[in-house]
């Protein structure tokens, strides 16, 4: 006897696997959601963190930086950038942001330029303190090397 799926066979299985990976999606993303606080240290997030990220958002700098893999591909990646130049000392990384901002834009003749945003201290040091926060984000180690 050959056997045949018919179609209310071929309807069940349709329908039947789409309900069964819609929920399996919705749970795990209700899990992630729910997670959120926890993966972000959002205890963490202080006034000067919340300043930080707005000043990031105002000065654009995801026009041409990524952050934890969104934003624009023309600069580096910075959510990491506390690990790569602040070897994970949050004075060492002030002291570096404070001089890589006030140097910008270099003129090497054949680099990307960064502009020059005249920040005051206290507003770098608010970035500073949002790129730290961002750093300790628990992303499941993204991005994969320590360049970005
Ligand atoms: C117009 C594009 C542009 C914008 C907007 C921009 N940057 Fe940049 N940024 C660059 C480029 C290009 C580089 C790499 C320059 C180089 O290596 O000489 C860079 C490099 C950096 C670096 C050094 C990264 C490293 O790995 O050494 C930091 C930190 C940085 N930017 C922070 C910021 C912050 C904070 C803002 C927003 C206030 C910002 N950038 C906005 C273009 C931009």
């Amino acid at each position: 006897m050959t056997e045949r799926i018919t179609k209310n066979m071929a309807r069940n299985i349709y329908f039947g696997g789409s309900i069964f990976a819609i929920l399996i999606f919705a749970g795990l993303s209700l899990d992630t959601v729910q997670r959120v606080p926890e993966l972000s240290n959002a205890d963490k997030i202080t006034k000067s963190v919340a300043n930080g990220k707005h000043l990031w958002e105002i000065n654009n700098c995801i026009g041409c930086h990524t952050i934890m893999g969104e934003g624009a591909y023309y600069a580096p990646e910075l959510g990491n950038v506390f690990d790569r130049r602040g070897m994970k000392d949050e004075a060492a990384f002030k002291a570096y942001l404070s001089g890589w901002m006030a140097a910008q834009p270099l003129s090497e003749p054949d680099r990307r330029k960064m502009p020059q945003f005249n920040l005051s201290e206290e507003q770098i040091n608010n970035l500073a303190d949002f790129l730290i926060w961002t750093s300790r984000i628990d992303d499941n180690e993204w991005p994969p090397n320590i360049e970005g």
